[in-house]
């Protein structure tokens, strides 16, 4: 990810375009966002605090249908998943991706329809598959050649199961390493260069309890370029193009994945989503007329797109040293609830908030709380230069993998999550407790 442009500030702190769109200026340096002030939630529901503004949650999803019409698009649970996420998921008419019987679990506890729903993995356990055949998950991704007769089995002889086959069509594509997907050489898929996904197709053919609907692929994450999309596209219906011609069969439905970027500071750009739409049905089109074949339905997968914008971390300031050239600035939170950073080099825009600060700005670090060096969350940003103990810090664009990969580090406890809407706040998660860690170490 791109290095600190500090060049640009000071007036990017003041600059609120990546927050969510109901994000206001109160007095004394606070900000609203769904007509809650950041500084009051601080204070009743303690820090860190996740604030998920839930109209920026359903806007987004409404951007997509509209964007989309014709397109199922399937939110990807991994992002964040609640019971509340789900019924706004649900009533925005959108599907879902989950990746684990739990996920799966979750939403059809909360109401959400199983044949709406994808399964994925690349190592689908028992209780997967298990799970994924009792509640009617309406398409297993089909990631290895092992799975193929095991699902079929599964199903039983008078039973068939819709899936899809997932390829990697060979476009690198995503915002890290760690996040790109559409290549040979990581672990997800069949490749498209070396058979192995034409031969999982014939396998699957051959499985009466298995209704091949079509191919899947997910070229990577935090994705910002259109072409990518476009190439694999291409890639995908050359080989709807082959199975054809092997087969005598077309494929209904192809699932594009997700992997749509967002802008996480202040001049940063998304994926331009109606760019997307519109080139990548283009493509589709003549790509499939080339071949003589029917365009398929769409589907696409986007997380972090719904998520990471309405989402907003709260912490407070624990301690400021000044060491050598660096402003340390500690706040209460850290790795254990967003270890992006650690991970794939994130960057974040914290911003002061909860009193006004004339202070010049000054270059500061952003840590956590836990016990390694590593435990960074934003470093090199501009703060005022009287940053001190108490002061409350908010970093935008915090709803999507941050509290779905949070950990138990230290035993600090995961941070709550509270949605905002209409000028009111509720708790959908409560904050982890010592309580929680106890009742689980049940060793003597
Ligand atoms: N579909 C499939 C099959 C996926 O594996 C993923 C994400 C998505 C859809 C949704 O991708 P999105 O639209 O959210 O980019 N933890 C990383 C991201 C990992 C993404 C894993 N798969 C991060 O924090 O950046």
């Amino acid at each position: 990810m791109s290095a600190p442009v500090l060049t640009e500030l000071p007036t990017g702190l003041d600059d609120l375009s990546v927050w969510p769109a109901s994000t206001a200026r109160l007095p004394d340096g606070d900000l609203s966002v769904g007509g809650v002030s950041l500084a009051d939630m601080a204070d009743r529901f303690d820090t860190p605090t996740y604030v998920l503004d839930e109209d920026e949650v359903r806007a987004r999803c409404r951007a997509y249908r509209a964007t989309f019409p014709d397109t199922d698009v399937l939110y990807a649970a991994k992002a964040f998943l609640s019971r509340a996420m789900v019924r706004w998921i649900d009533e925005e008419g959108l599907g879902l991706d989950v990746c684990s019987a739990g996920e799966l679990e979750l939403a059809v506890l909360a109401g959400f329809p199983a044949e709406r729903m994808v399964l994925h993995g690349n190592a689908k356990s028992p209780r997967d598959i298990e799970t994924a055949l009792r509640l009617g998950v309406g398409r297993i991704i089909l990631d290895s050649p092992s799975e193929i007769a095991r699902i079929a089995a599964l199903v039983g002889s008078d039973g068939r199961q819709k899936v899809m086959v997932r390829v990697v069509p060979g476009v690198s594509a995503g915002g890290h390493e760690k996040i790109r997907t559409g290549t040979d050489g990581q672990k997800f898929g069949l490749s498209l260069t070396d058979g192995s996904a034409q031969h999982a197709v014939a396998r699957v053919l051959g499985q009466p309890q298995l209704e091949l609907s079509g191919l899947h692929c997910h070229i990577g994450s935090q994705i910002t370029d259109v072409r990518p999309y476009l190439v694999a596209a291409r890639r995908m219906v050359g080989l709807m193009a082959r199975v054809k011609e092997s087969h005598g069969v077309t494929f209904p439905e192809l699932d594009m994945g997700g992997g749509h970027g967002v802008a996480y500071r202040p001049g940063e750009t998304a994926l331009d989503l109606t760019s997307l739409a519109r080139r990548l049905s283009r493509e589709l089109s003549s790509s499939c007329a080339a071949a003589g074949l029917p365009v398929p339905r769409l589907a696409i997968e986007p997380g972090r797109a719904i998520a990471a914008p309405a989402g907003v971390a709260l912490y407070r300031v624990l301690a400021v040293k000044h060491t050598g050239s660096t402003v340390f600035v500690a706040v209460d939170g850290g790795m254990s609830d967003n270890p992006r950073p650690a991970l794939y080099g994130a960057r974040y825009a914290p911003r002061l908030i909860g009193r006004s600060a004339t202070a010049e700005p000054v270059a500061a670090t952003v840590v956590g709380r836990h016990c390694e060096a590593g435990d960074v969350l934003a470093a090199d940003v501009l703060l005022p230069g009287d940053v001190r103990p108490g002061d409350l810090l908010a970093v935008p664009v915090s709803g999507a993998y941050q509290l779905s990969m949070a950990s138990a580090y230290n035993l600090v406890g995961r941070p709550p999550v509270v949605a905002v809407h209409d000028g009111s706040a509720r708790l959908l998660v409560r904050r982890e407790t010592q309580e929680d860690f106890r009742r689980r170490d049940i060793g003597a």
